[in-house]
C-alpha cells in the first residue's frame, strides 16, 4: 500500500481543499500517515497570503532536501504552487508535483502520471470555469463540515495574492450544495460553514436569480441542520437581505465575519476595496439593528502603503465604533504580482508593529467589555470537545465564542457518555477577552 502524509497551511478553503486531496488519495489506494517520515508522498498545501506563510513551505523542504532520492515524492499544492509553478523545481530540485487549488479536478490524472514514474508533473492552469466537487472528501470534524459554493476571487484588491491563486469566481449550483448539505445532516452532521473567499457572490450558475442569501436560507432549511454559518463576506457584496434571513432563521448562526481592513476611505480607496467607510459603517448599522444579537467580527491591515497616522486613527476610531467581538491584525506584507508592490512610500517594520500593538491592545479591552454582557445569561452551545487540564468541556456559541464549562453530572469524558457532538444551555459564569466560562444549565 501506498502511503501519504499531507501539511496544511492557511485558510479553512485550503483545510477543506486537503480533507477533499486526502478523500481523492484514500479512494486510490493510499493510506495516510501521521508523520512524514513514514510517507512515501509528501504533501503541502500551501498558503502565500503574507510572505511568512510563503516562506514556511520552502523551510518544510529545505529540511527534507537529504532524502530526495530516497524513493519519497514531494508535491506541492495551493496557493504558493499556483504562484511559483515551475520555479519550484528550481528552487527545490526534489518536488515533483506543482498544482494549484484552480486544478485540483486533475488531481487523478496526475497521480497517475506520477504512478507512472513521471518525474514532474503540474496542474497550473487558472483557466477554468469548474469547481473541486468530490464526492471523496475525507473530513476532519465528524460534527461541523465545510461546504465550498464558490471558489476564486474577481475582486482586485491591490495587497492580495488570491485572484492570481485561486483563478476566476466559479460558483457551484445550488442543487450540488444543497445535495451535498442533505447528505451530510443524514450522515450527522449538525453544523455546516460555507465556504469562499467572497460568499457574497455567489450566483447560481443554472439560476442567475438564486443569490447567497436564498442560498443561505436553504441550506439553513435542510432537516437536521442546526447551525450554519459562512465566510467570507465582502462589504461591497453584503446585502440586507443576509442580515434578514438571520433574523428569520434560527439555524442561521448570529455571527458575520466582515473584513474592513481599514477605516480610512482614502486607505480603502487605494486598497481598491470598493467601498467607502460609511458604506462599511451603513452595513454594521443594519447588523446593530437586527432582532438577534449578531457578533461581528473583521481583519484589519495596519501599515498598507501611504497609511498616515491620520489614516490609522480613523482605523482605532472606527474599532471603538463598531465594538468587534474578535478581529484578525495584519501587518502590510509585500506580495507578488500585486499592484500595492508598486506603491510609494511603504510603512516601516517598526511603524506597522506599533499600529498592530495599539489596535491590539485597544481591541483586547473592547472583548473583554463585549463579554462581560454575557454573564448572567444562558447559551446554547455546540460541544467540541474536553480539555482535561482545566477538567472543562469547550462549547461553542452560535456567535462563534467559546465558552468552557464544567458538567457536574458528566466531569469528565467516559467510554460511550462523551457530550462532543450534542448541544447544551449553558449559564455564563466568567468572562475573559477571548472566551466564557460557565456552567451547564438543567
Ligand atoms: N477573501 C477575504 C480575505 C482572504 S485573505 C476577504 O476579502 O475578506 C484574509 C485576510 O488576510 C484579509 O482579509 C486581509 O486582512 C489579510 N491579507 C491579505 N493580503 C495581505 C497582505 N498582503 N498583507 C497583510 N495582510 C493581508
Ligand atoms: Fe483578496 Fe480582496 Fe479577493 Fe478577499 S476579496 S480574496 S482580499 S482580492
Ligand atoms: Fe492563503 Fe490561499 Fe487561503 S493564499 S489564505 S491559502 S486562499
Amino acid at each position: 500500500m501506498k502511503t501519504f502524509y499531507i501539511e496544511t497551511f492557511g485558510c479553512q478553503m485550503n483545510a477543506h481543499d486537503s480533507e477533499k486531496v486526502v478523500g481523492t488519495l484514500l479512494e486510490r489506494g493510499y493510506s495516510q500517515v501521521d508523520e512524514p517520515a513514514g510517507a512515501e508522498l509528501i504533501l503541502y498545501n500551501t498558503c502565500s497570503i503574507r510572505d511568512k506563510a510563503e516562506q514556511k513551505v520552502f523551510n518544510r523542504l529545505q529540511s527534507f532536501k537529504k532524502e530526495a532520492g530516497k524513493g519519497k515524492i514531494f508535491g506541492v499544492l495551493g496557493c504558493v504552487a499556483q504562484q511559483e509553478g515551475e520555479k519550484i523545481f528550481e528552487r527545490a530540485p526534489h518536488v515533483s508535483l506543482v498544482a494549484g487549488s484552480a486544478s485540483y479536478t486533475r488531481l487523478p490524472e496526475l497521480l497517475v502520471q506520477l504512478e507512472s514514474g513521471n518525474r514532474r508533473v503540474t496542474g497550473l492552469s487558472l483557466d477554468t470555469n469548474e469547481t473541486f466537487d468530490t464526492p471523496y472528501t475525507r473530513r476532519d470534524n465528524p460534527h461541523r463540515a465545510y461546504i465550498t459554493i464558490i471558489e476564486g476571487c474577481d475582486k482586485a484588491c491591490a495587497y492580495c495574492v488570491v485572484p492570481f491563486t485561486r483563478g476566476p469566481e466559479r460558483s457551484r449550483t445550488r442543487e450540488s450544495v444543497l445535495r451535498e448539505a442533505e447528505s451530510l445532516a443524514e450522515l450527522g452532521y449538525s453544523e455546516i460553514q460555507l465556504l469562499g473567499q467572497n460568499v457574497n457572490s455567489y450566483r447560481d450558475p443554472s439560476d442567475a436569480g438564486f443569490d447567497f442569501a436564498k442560498l443561505l436560507s436553504a441550506v439553513g432549511n435542510v432537516p437536521g441542520m442546526r447551525r450554519v454559518r459562512f465566510t467570507t463576506s465582502h462589504p461591497r457584496d453584503f446585502v440586507k437581505e443576509i442580515i434578514d434571513a438571520i433574523d428569520e432563521q434560527p439555524e442561521l448562526c448570529n455571527h458575520v465575519h466582515l473584513p474592513v481592513q481599514s477605516g480610512s476611505t482614502a486607505v480603502l480607496e487605494r486598497m481598491q476595496r470598493q467601498y467607502t467607510r460609511d458604506d462599511y459603517m451603513r452595513r454594521i448599522e443594519w447588523m446593530k439593528k437586527a432582532n438577534r444579537d449578531i457578533a461581528i467580527t473583521t481583519d484589519i491591515i495596519v501599515g498598507f502603503p501611504g497609511e498616515t497616522e491620520k489614516d490609522f486613527e480613523e482605523t482605532v476610531r472606527l474599532i471603538e465604533e463598531v465594538e468587534y467581538d474578535a478581529m484578525f491584525i495584519f501587518k502590510y506584507s509585500k506580495r507578488p504580482n500585486t499592484p500595492a508592490l508598486a506603491y510609494q512610500d511603504h510603512i516601516p517594520e517598526e511603524e506597522k508593529t506599533r499600529r498592530f500593538l495599539i489596535l491590539q491592545e485597544r481591541q483586547r479591552a473592547i472583548q473583554l467589555r463585549r463579554n462581560a454582557k454575557y454573564v448572567g445569561t444562558t447559551e446554547e452551545v455546540h460541544i467540541e470537545g474536553y480539555n482535561l487540564a482545566t477538567g472543562q468541556w469547550i462549547g461553542r456559541t452560535s456567535q462563534n465564542k467559546t465558552l468552557n464549562f464544567t458538567d457536574p453530572e458528566l466531569p469528565a469524558p467516559k467510554d460511550g457518555e462523551t457530550l462532543v457532538g450534542r448541544y447544551a444551555q449553558v449559564l455564563v459564569t466568567r468572562a475573559g477577552p477571548n472566551s466564557l466560562a460557565g456552567e451547564r444549565a438543567a
